[in-house]
């Protein structure tokens, strides 16, 4: 008998929770979604944005962007409806006033981009391309509320053709941000995953409506919006099972996540990591405390590193 079985190890496991998106490799699987975080910086005081796995930035347009007519955002059960309608700081703007904090900060930093036509986002793309402390691009591939803006993410051809623009341009990990909007996901992810995304991320919100009644006008100055939260949760969780299905490139999964038990939800299904969305405006600091919760369950339940989770669920 060896003598590690007569005296067992008094250390307690640590668990590795580690994940790779590519090319990319995250501490932790959780990252902060675009748009429900700002640039980080605003978040600073507030959150230990070191002990995340990664920060998502708003979507940044060629130009500076003042977004939609107000209001931007009404509640609903269980989750929001928001019309921001891409309001950003500008590509140079990010460069010069929101880069250099994000460069010191020991987290991955993932910058979402978006455009009106193709030559925008490829435009915002090569500019990013050159600056030092950026770890990746997401595209937000669903920008009806830009200028002359297409919706890339309904159609696969239209969806494969910006991507292949993109990679031409990118040699960082580039993310396709897929829509829940459309009839089969799966396809869509199928055919960025064809056209060179390294990843997909999943899902960018529902489209909703709500009506004053006492009024009979809508609740939103874009009439219609964005439907985020908890009510979205199990719509995301079975986007990411479907994609995974279809692809081999790792999802990256959004969608109502509020606690350590959704996001284990969505790792089971099938994603590499997570981002942490509308629970921001709830709690700052649901991600950090998932980070933690993800680790006492990974050593709970002797988990050495949690990619063995990734894609685990059970499935008769
Ligand atoms: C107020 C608000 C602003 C958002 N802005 C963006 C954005 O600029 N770009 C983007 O790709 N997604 C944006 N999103 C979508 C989120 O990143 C996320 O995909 C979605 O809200 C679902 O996750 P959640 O239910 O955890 O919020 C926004 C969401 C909210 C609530």
């Amino acid at each position: 008998m060896s003598r590690s079985t007569l005296t067992p190890d008094p250390r307690p496991l640590t668990p590795d929770l580690s994940v790779t998106i590519g090319s990319l490799r995250l501490k932790n699987p959780v990252l902060v979604a675009s748009g429900t975080f700002g640039y980080g910086t605003e978040y600073a005081g507030l959150v230990d944005l070191s002990r995340l796995g990664g920060i998502v930035t708003k979507t940044l347009t060629p130009e500076a962007w003042p977004g939609n007519d107000p209001p931007r955002a009404a509640e609903t059960a269980a989750g929001m409806l928001n019309s921001i309608g891409l309001q950003n700081v500008g590509v140079e703007g990010f460069i010069r006033d929101k880069l250099p904090y994000l460069q010191t900060v020991d987290t991955a930093v993932i910058v979402n981009i978006g455009g009106g036509p193709i030559e925008e986002f490829v435009a915002v793309a090569e500019r990013l391309a050159d600056c030092d402390g950026i770890d990746g691009i997401e595209v937000n591939m669903s920008c009806p509320n830009v200028a002359g803006g297409m919706d890339f993410s309904t159609d696969p051809r239209r969806a494969a053709q910006l991507i292949t623009r993109l990679r031409k341009v990118v040699d960082l990990p580039l993310i396709a941000k897929l829509t829940p909007n459309v009839t089969d996901i799966g396809e869509i992810a199928r055919s960025v995953e064809e056209a060179g995304a390294d990843a997909v991320s999943a899902i960018n919100t529902l489209r909703g409506m709500a009506i004053d009644v006492k009024t009979r006008r809508p609740k939103l100055g874009g009439i219609t919006g964005g439907l985020s939260g908890p009510a979205i949760k199990p719509v995301a969780v079975a986007a990411v099972w479907s994609i995974a299905r279809r692809v081999t490139i790792p999802i990256i999964g959004i969608g109502g996540i509020m606690s350590t038990e959704d996001a284990l939800e969505f790792l089971i299904a099938g994603a590499a990591a997570i981002q942490v969305g509308t629970a921001n405006f709830v709690n700052p600091k649901t991600g950090t405390d998932i980070v933690a919760g993800l680790d006492t369950y990974c050593a709970q339940e002797g988990i050495t590193s949690i990619r063995s989770l990734i894609g685990s669920a059970r499935v008769p």
